[in-house]
């Protein structure tokens, strides 16, 4: 790129939660658009986010894995987000158009949104588009066929991770509940639950919309299994 050329737009593309022809069509367009796509995960050909997309993905296109962990404790690997950011704004400074992936939608708990923040400060010449997904809550909904919030319910969607001990005041409070980061928290979600006599209006899903999804009804059976970080408790 010559240096009086304008950089070209880095994309955060929320590619929903896991089946394919549940991206947007905007999604589907910017992917084909971009020369250069970022994913969340640990290997240039292997993450959750690139299998999403990885049907529509041309040979010529690069895929690069930005290796953002994605651990079940209160740190949810927040320290790759500058170097991804780094990394987006040389290939945007470039000429080359750029996406960055995000599971579900990079607004909500998106490592997209967060990467977003840090180019605006590193970069702020570099376009950036953000490109909403469908969201893991309201894929989880519609499998279930529980509506997510109606008519004067307050839906609370909450990070399991960080409010451990705030659950039952959580569940106190009333109202549907989505509880994203559940499977560190299952044990104590299933005993605040039990003590409410809530347990038959919880279900989990793992791994939403992929081919080894799995649903549990009664949620007190998912202690038993070893569950993915991709799961998440619907309570209504
Ligand atoms: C950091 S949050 C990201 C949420 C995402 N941006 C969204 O809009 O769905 C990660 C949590 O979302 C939930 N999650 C994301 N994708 C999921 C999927 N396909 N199946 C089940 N849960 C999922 C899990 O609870 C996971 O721990």
């Amino acid at each position: 790129m010559s240096e009086s050329a304008l950089p070209a737009t880095v994309y955060v593309v929320g590619v929903g939660p896991g089946e394919t022809d549940l991206l947007t069509l905007r999604a589907v367009k910017v992917l084909e658009r971009c020369e250069v796509i970022f994913h969340p995960g640990p290997r240039d050909d292997s993450g959750f986010a690139l299998a999403v997309v990885a049907p529509l993905l041309r040979p010529n296109q690069l895929i690069r894995g930005a290796e953002l962990a994605m651990r079940r404790g209160p740190d949810d690997g927040t320290v790759g987000y500058d170097r991804v950011a780094q990394r987006l704004a040389h290939e945007a400074s470039q000429g080359r158009p750029v996406a960055f992936l995000t599971e579900g939608d990079p607004m909500l708990f998106g490592s997209g949104s967060y990467v977003a923040e840090r180019l605006r400060l590193i970069a702020p010449d570099v376009p950036v588009e953000i490109v909403p997904g469908v969201s893991a809550s309201s894929a989880a909904a519609a499998r279930l066929g529980w509506p997510l919030a109606q008519k004067d319910e307050i839906l609370t969607i909450c990070p399991g991770t960080y409010h451990s001990d705030e659950i039952g005041a959580i569940l106190d409070r009333g109202g549907p509940v989505c509880w994203f980061k559940a499977a560190a928290v299952l044990p104590r979600l299933v005993e605040e639950l039990r003590q409410r006599g809530r347990l038959d209006r919880a279900a989990l899903i793992e791994r939403i919309g992929h081919p080894d999804e799995r649903v549990f009804l009664d949620i007190s059976e998912a202690l038993l299994v070893d569950l993915s970080y991709f799961s998440l408790v619907l309570v209504r």
